[in-house]
């Protein structure tokens, strides 16, 4: 593989310890994936955050990290944690779980990597450019940068991403380079849609499909005269990296990359796929049963926009069981400064930041039948907490919190 003079010198410890292995572990992976030599990176979201996800080995990992003096070398952040930092007892979250998850966020913080504990940085002022070259790791956040914005990352794991962070750079193969962002699969769409749930059925339908493809996506052009254009994108493209391992995606009309090269994208020998109907994927998400402990949104993590639309909808209702929205701490501190906050809580609901329902402990507080509306968490919480799982729109999801029980 080949290095700048000033790689060489981080390979042999010029820039220290820390430095040093965390381009050995690039260098490694470059060799793995036949990378002709590094790329800059312009930022890093670091995911493996939570404790429930990287246990002690994780805790220990991040010490041995801080032990060799290892600094983030461009601006870096941290992916959802365990808990909400101030309201993990109302969540039901165990003192000693709560101090091993502020022990995993001290050591990144050692590091200056910045506590934004959340899976859309892009919400709050992390914004790539387009064709910037990154080292993402959350896969609905990689989606989003990829696809929306057109910025450059592979799907990474945390320790490749800190790595990155580190040094400043990653491997150049993959997605950061123009000939791996062809489509693989030309999907046209036949059926319309028209609420966030529909885009992540959608999603889930063609993750399912394409596996660890790139789809380039027809008859959504619609969706540019949205409001909820951003919602409808963050919904389809989370489910597509849950239900199948989609980090790049080209939506006709729509996408940067699509706008600019359109067909020219799909790959010569691309599979064809019509989609006339959702049936199929709202059939496989959606689970019967009543019994009802916890309503959670905001899977990705909500934006000031979608806590907005929940607040002024839930104004002066009571909800019989949990209601959680989850979100970024900066996006929480607004809507409590518009009041919005205050109108879920006065509902009886949370507004929790830092965590989520998929990497929280939720199983361990008693939370075993839970309703969402987001085709990635319902994918993920049965098999991440054991949980009954109840999909369906944000409206149902409303409704099943003020009545106590799931009837759709
Ligand atoms: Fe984000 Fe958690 Fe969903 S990290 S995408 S809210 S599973």
């Amino acid at each position: 593989m080949k290095l700048t003079d000033e790689e060489q010198a981080i390979l042999l410890g010029e820039g220290g310890r820390g430095a040093q292995k965390a381009m050995e572990i690039l260098v490694a992976l470059g060799k793995i994936y036949r990378a002709f030599d590094m790329v800059p990176v312009q930022s890093a979201q670091i995911a493996g955050v939570s404790y429930r996800n990287i246990g002690d080995p994780g805790v220990e990992f991040l010490a041995d990290w801080v032990q060799l003096g290892a600094k983030v070398a461009i601006p870096a952040f941290m992916n959802p944690a365990g808990i909400d930092r101030k309201l993990w007892k109302q969540m039901g979250v165990d003192a000693p779980f709560a101090k091993k998850q502020m022990k995993i966020i001290s050591h990144l913080e050692k590091m200056n990597i910045e506590p934004t504990l959340t899976c859309t940085p892009y919400h709050i002022g992390h914004v790539p450019q387009f064709g910037e070259h990154i080292a993402w790791s959350e896969s609905s956040a990689v989606s989003f940068a990829n696809s929306v914005l057109g910025a450059r990352t592979n799907r990474e794991g945390g320790p490749s991403a800190l790595a990155a962070a580190i040094v400043g750079r990653t491997p150049r193969f993959g997605l950061h380079l123009d000939e791996n962002r062809l489509a693989s699969h030309h999907i046209t769409v036949k059926t319309r849609l028209s609420s966030p749930a529909d885009y992540g059925a959608l999603g889930y339908w063609i993750g399912k499909q394409v596996g660890g493809g790139i789809p380039y996506i027809e008859g959504l052009a619609e969706m540019n005269g949205s409001l909820e254009v951003t919602e409808y994108l963050k919904a389809l493209g989370a489910a597509m990296a849950a239900s199948g391992a989609v980090a790049l995606y080209h939506i006709q009309d729509v996408t940067p990359e699509a706008v600019n090269s359109g067909h020219q994208l799909l790959k010569k020998d691309h599979i064809k796929i019509r989609v006339e109907q959702l049936n199929d994927a709202y059939q496989e998400l959606k689970k019967s049963g009543d019994k009802l402990d916890l309503v959670a949104l905001g899977c990705p993590h909500h934006s000031l926009e979608e806590i907005r639309a929940v607040a002024q909808t839930v104004a002066g209702r009571k909800f019989k069981v949990e209601f959680w929205i989850t979100t970024s701490y900066q996006i929480r501190q607004s809507a409590a400064a518009e009041g919005w906050v205050q109108l879920i809580e006065s509902a009886g609901g949370k507004v929790i930041s830092d965590t989520c329902m998929v990497v929280a402990p939720l199983k361990e507080a008693g939370f075993n039948h839970i309703a969402v509306n987001s085709a990635k968490a319902a994918c993920y919480l049965p098999s991440h907490q054991g949980a009954v799982t109840y999909w369906g729109t944000t409206e149902q999801c409303i409704q099943a919190a003020i009545e106590g029980k799931w009837k759709f």
